[in-house]
């Protein structure tokens, strides 16, 4: 029999229980998600900031789009339009965080009101120059404006 000096046993349930704390967690953070999937797949034609280039009107902002809900702008990243917005078959979490991140810079938290269950995961609370990621910890973070707009940069 193999004796396990009883601090080595101690390590390793401390570590099965890290690794247990770590397979819960979301497989990815929603925001940082947002910002890989904005800088891969949008930037080139709506802008490192979003405010638009020739390629891609301002994501940024955007009278028109904040009049968009939820469901539309998920339609339209989904489908494209025949004006130049190709379409992207996202996985649904590269999804939702896409499309919070898209509303997040046209709406208030009040029009948003983001779908979702808070005990699946993160959820994305957007106000006016600021957004508030609520943990399951329930502890808001609040960044400015600019640290929002660095998810894009
Ligand atoms: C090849 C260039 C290109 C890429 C890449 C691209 N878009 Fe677009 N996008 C456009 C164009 C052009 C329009 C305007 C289409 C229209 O007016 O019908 C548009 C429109 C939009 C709109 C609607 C804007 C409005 O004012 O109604 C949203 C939302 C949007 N894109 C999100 C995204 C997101 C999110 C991504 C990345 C997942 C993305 N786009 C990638 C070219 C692009």
């Amino acid at each position: 029999m193999v004796k396990i000096p009883k601090h080595r046993e101690l390590v390793l349930i401390a570590l099965a229980a890290l690794s247990a704390v770590f397979a819960q967690q979301p497989a990815s953070d929603p925001a940082a998600l947002a910002r890989d999937s904005y800088a891969r797949r949008c930037a080139s034609c709506h802008g490192n900031d979003a405010a638009g280039t020739d390629r891609g009107p301002s994501l940024n902002a955007s009278r028109r789009l904040r009049t968009r809900s939820h469901q539309e702008v998920r339609d339209i990243v989904r489908n494209g339009t025949p004006a130049g917005m190709p379409p992207f078959a996202l996985p649904e979490a590269e999804m939702e965080a896409i499309v919070l991140f898209v509303r997040g810079m046209n709406a208030s938290a009040f029009d948003l009101n983001p779908p979702g269950d808070a005990a699946a995961g993160e959820r994305f609370f957007f106000g006016e120059g600021q957004v508030a990621i609520v943990t399951d910890s329930n502890l808001p973070v609040l960044a400015p404006d600019q640290e929002w707009l660095a998810f894009a940069n």
